[in-house]
């Protein structure tokens, strides 16, 4: 059974008073909102809580949407609060509680998991000290949530972490990545094998021959 995410009722969370957009954000609202028709503005919902959650990451190292961000976001698009709240609350991609300054998401669906999830959240508990998902490190770094397919299966297993994927991944690299991300180091995003991409592990079983090569072999 999923435990806990980094995503919670939120009215059973401690809200900040106000919230307003910096000049960073607003250029991004500028660019955003000029993609919609005046009447069809609701639909910068998602990407406007995604500007407010980058900036409560870039501001106050913890990227979530307290609500009133997403009342301010309301405000903006014209409609009323709880359209804000439902795609808020409904897309695990928003955390509405604060988290760590990392957020981890570990993927355990079907491809990570035959490849060895089980050993990276192994790992990412035994490197924080975290027991389960949902909980954050006693030193307010780490946030780690459980997350269903992310879209990379062929480097599975994957840790995203923020916005950026570490694949190919067992326990060992993964505490090496998560006390590099301690020190304040941040490691190259991709593949932590030795591997371009998603080409194959081990390098390449098939088509290792050029077309002349197979035609010279018929005879
Ligand atoms: S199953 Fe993990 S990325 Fe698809």
């Amino acid at each position: 059974m999923k435990e806990m995410s980094a995503h919670s009722p939120i009215d059973q969370i401690e809200q900040p008073s106000s919230f307003a957009f910096d000049a960073e954000s607003e250029a991004e609202i500028a660019t955003i909102l000029v993609k919609y028709p005046p009447e069809r503005k609701a639909s910068g919902t998602l990407p406007l809580l995604y500007v407010a959650q980058k900036q409560m990451g870039r501001v106050t190292g913890s990227a979530w949407v307290p609500r009133v961000a997403m009342d301010e976001i309301a405000r903006r698009l014209e409609v009323a609060p709880i359209r804000v709240y439902e795609v808020a609350t409904f897309y695990l991609m928003f955390n509405t509680k604060p988290i760590g300054r990392y957020h981890l998401q570990v993927c355990t669906t079907t491809s990570c998991w035959l490849r060895g999830s089980d050993d990276v959240v192994a790992a990412c508990k035994k490197a924080t000290g975290i027991s389960a998902f949902g909980q954050s490190s006693a030193d307010g770094l780490f946030t780690l949530t459980e997350v269903e397919c992310l879209g990379g299966c062929s480097n599975a297993p994957i840790l995203q972490v923020d916005d950026d994927f570490y694949e190919d991944l067992d326990g060992p690299r993964t505490i090496e990545l998560i006390e590099a991300l301690r020190r304040g180091d941040r490691p190259k995003p991709g593949p932590t094998i030795d591997r371009m991409g998603a080409a194959p592990a081990g390098g390449r079983k098939t088509l290792t021959d050029s077309p002349a090569d197979s035609r010279s072999d018929q005879g």
